[in-house]
């Protein structure tokens, strides 16, 4: 990553994006971004697919988060750390809801992690709970760090 990115820009402006995006869009917004000097995006927001779903809400509008949006959401920033090769910081979000989940989202690009509809679930303790969890999986796998981490797995999720 280049060191040069948001903490050093008096105001850091994210980008979030959906997921339901199609490789050309997902190539078009890597390009944009790392050359208008933006300084990192998030990866991903809620999805408007139901695929795979069989609850009786499934057919409600709306954005859906949480568990059913983690592959899809890994996905997308896995092609984005790709396309970015690591020129700017991804924050990967949708369906973390363990230390596992994190570490993957780590893995697979992202050098920070969101969490949203499993604090709804699990209580703002879940942080403590996957910062810890991380430590232990970080250490396990010979890494000194997140920055280590990032993207050590990218492929799996392409
Ligand atoms: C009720 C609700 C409200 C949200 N509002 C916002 C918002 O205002 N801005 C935003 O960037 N993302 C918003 N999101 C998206 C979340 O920040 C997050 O990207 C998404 O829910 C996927 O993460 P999760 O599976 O951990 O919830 C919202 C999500 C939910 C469920």
């Amino acid at each position: 990553m280049n060191a040069n990115t948001a903490l050093d820009k008096p105001v850091a402006v994210f980008l979030k994006i959906a997921p339901d995006l199609e490789p050309q869009d997902l190539q078009d917004i890597a390009d944009v971004a790392t050359s208008t000097g933006i300084s990192g995006i998030i990866a991903t927001n809620t999805t408007l697919s139901r695929d795979g779903l069989s609850s009786a809400y499934a057919a409600q509008a709306g954005g859906l988060s949480g568990q059913p949006l983690f592959e899809k959401s890994t996905r997308i920033l896995a092609q984005l750390s790709a396309l970015t090769e690591g020129k700017l910081p991804l924050i990967g979000v949708g369906g973390v809801g363990s230390a596992q989940q994190a570490y993957a989202k780590i893995q697979a690009g992202a050098s920070a992690v969101q969490l949203y509809t499993a604090m709804v679930y699990y209580g703002i303790g879940l942080a403590g709970d996957i910062a810890r969890g991380l430590d232990e999986l970080l250490a396990r796998d010979g890494f000194a760090n997140v920055a280590e981490a990032v993207g050590t797995k990218r492929e799996e999720w392409l």
